[in-house]
């Protein structure tokens, strides 16, 4: 283990303690009143980074509350992890790696060194080697072992390696090549790698294995039931692989053990948290659906917000303000979860991919030094799309028991495609609007009785309101814009984990499974004995195993 870093115990700074008095003097005070004592709270508390705007105007705070956090993120050294975090230091301590995200995004001209080496140039060489091959792909270049040219692509990875290019592709669905079919595979249940070939013609299939670790047991299990699935159908041997499998990698012993040829390997560093990859090589099938140039928007997009994350005032600074707003929620109004809401039919997948984002990083119960927190680390992050949310569980929001902070994401003109459907937006953007009206300010029960409405059912028309929400508006939905929002997103999560004392950077928590999966198995597939099982899994074990010989 590297060098130990020590960590401040937060809950015992002043810093905290002041926002805790902060808190008990906040007390139940209202939205209502805070925009009645304030008529310029909505503009003094809207921030832009790039093209997007970011209202929090609806969120419990004063000014004396941003202050408080705003110190705590000063005590904390937030500002001083980010800056070691860009220079390429090793931050992500108990894998004694750094992380350079933000690399992947810096201009050829930038340098940022690891052990020495300047990192810029290889994501570029490999950017350049994407572009070319993508180009090919897309113009019917790339033949196929018959020699017919490949029009579907099949992403296979899980993680990582399948959130951010699935995400990424739909939403940026209307600027793809149409006349190409994608699909995502990441399940090791059969049934995700039958649905996404069974229409296909292997003669014009191309599989992107996307795996950094090229280990993973999902990944490796469905690319090689996939290769099976290839060879089969084209009744060639293992020379037909060439054409068809391409790999995205960090392991190219591992690439070519598969038997894929390193000379189709798109190389990416362990400097790259998988679920902060799919802006590497792991972007190879989106770069393919959207081309090159629209994959450079998206990545100048993201880097847009890197400078604002590196370069704004605390109090403009957008990811900062975000990250501690959700500090403030779960230390203080105990909240435990955050709902992300977009009101894009095309941003369906964001919020699962922000759960990999947020959850993996900040799902932490111990800080730097290995001792438990006491306090309150990374929220439960859910939601899907908002008005089909209204019909929903949006009703729990409204008139549940708990505090649920929501970011409601939305955009000013719908997609130029859309043509006529296009004019239902703006009904679309009035439900975004009304619902961020309504969980803020609610209705009072002198509201809903001056309604008319019968006594006995006033409660139960009642909306307390005072649920905090921040709006987040862009002008159209973009590949710059979604690398805007995914980097907000990415700096938001790195703020959290930086005051919250954590390595946001590991994710340990998932290994115990995977290890208990592979002990397991042999029981299912060969009737094995397995030593040590507990008594409730045996039985479940025995119980599955007479259920699938019947
Ligand atoms: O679930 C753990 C994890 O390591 C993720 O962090 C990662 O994105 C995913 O597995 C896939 O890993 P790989 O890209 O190495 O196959």
């Amino acid at each position: 283990m590297p060098e130990k870093t020590s960590s401040i115990r937060l809950d015992q700074t002043p810093e905290w303690n002041a926002l805790a008095r902060h808190r008990e003097e906040f007390g139940t005070t209202q939205l209502r009143e805070l925009f009645a004592a304030d008529p310029e709270r909505a503009d003094r508390y809207t921030v832009q980074v790039g093209d997007l705007l970011l209202d929090y105007s609806k969120n419990l705070v004063t000014d004396e509350t941003l202050r408080l956090l705003r110190e705590l993120a000063a005590a904390t050294g937030v500002a001083g992890l980010r800056d070691a975090m860009f220079r390429g230091e090793k931050i992500n301590v108990t894998e004694d790696r750094a992380v350079l995200h933000t690399a992947l995004r810096a201009p050829h001209a930038e340098r940022v060194e690891v052990d020495g080496v300047n990192v810029v140039e290889g994501v570029h060489h490999v950017l350049t080697r994407m572009g070319t091959f993508a180009d090919r792909i897309r113009s019917g270049d790339w033949h196929g072992h018959t020699g017919r040219p490949i029009t579907s692509v099949v992403n296979i990875g899980i993680g990582g390696s399948d959130l951010g290019p699935a995400m990424a592709y739909e939403v940026l669905r209307p600027y793809t090549a149409r006349e190409l079919t994608f699909r995502f595979v990441s399940n090791v249940d059969g049934a995700d790698l039958h649905e996404a070939v069974r229409d296909l013609d292997p003669e014009t299939t191309l599989f992107v294995v996307a795996s950094k670790t090229f280990t993973t047991i999902e990944t490796i299990t469905n690319a090689t039931a996939a290769r099976d699935w290839l060879l089969k159908g084209l009744g060639a041997g293992q020379e037909a692989v060439a054409k068809h499998f391409v790999a995205l990698s960090t392991n190219a012993e591992k690439v070519s053990e598969f038997g894929i040829d390193t000379e189709n390997m798109f190389e990416f560093w362990d400097w790259v948290g998988g679920r902060y990859s799919y802006d590497s090589a792991i972007g190879l099938s989106l770069m393919i659906a959207i081309g090159p140039d629209r994959f450079r928007e998206m990545l100048a997009g993201f880097r847009l917000v890197d400078e604002h994350f590196r370069t704004a005032p605390p109090e403009a600074n957008a990811p900062l303000l975000l990250g501690l707003l959700g500090v403030w929620y779960g230390g203080f109004f105990d909240a435990q979860a955050h709902a992300v809401l977009p009101y894009s039919h095309y941003l369906s997948k964001f919020t699962a991919y922000l759960q990999q984002l947020d959850m993996e990083s900040n799902g932490k119960s111990v800080d730097l030094d290995g001792r438990p927190v006491a306090w309150q680390t990374g929220p439960v992050v859910w939601g899907t799309p908002g008005t089909n949310g209204q019909h929903a569980y949006y009703q729990l929001l409204h008139q549940g028991t708990k505090v649920i902070p929501a970011d409601l994401l939305g955009f000013a003109r719908p997609i130029a495609e859309l043509g006529p459907f296009g004019e239902q937006h703006d009904l679309l953007m009035a439900n975004l609007f009304a619902q961020g009206q309504a969980l803020a300010f609610g209705k009072t029960a002198d509201e809903v009785r001056a309604e008319g409405v019968a006594e006995d059912l006033v409660p139960h028309r009642t909306f307390r309101g005072n649920h905090p929400t921040t709006t987040i508006l862009a002008s159209e939905l973009s590949p710059s814009v979604l690398g805007q929002l995914v980097a907000l997103y990415e700096h938001k999560v790195f703020v959290q984990g930086a005051v919250w004392q954590i390595n946001s950077f590991d994710q340990w928590g998932v290994e115990l499974g995977k290890v208990l999966a592979k002990r397991i198995e042999p029981a299912l597939t060969e009737g094995a004995e397995v030593e040590g099982l507990d008594t409730s899994t045996q039985a479940l074990v025995d119980r599955y195993r007479s259920l699938r010989n019947r």
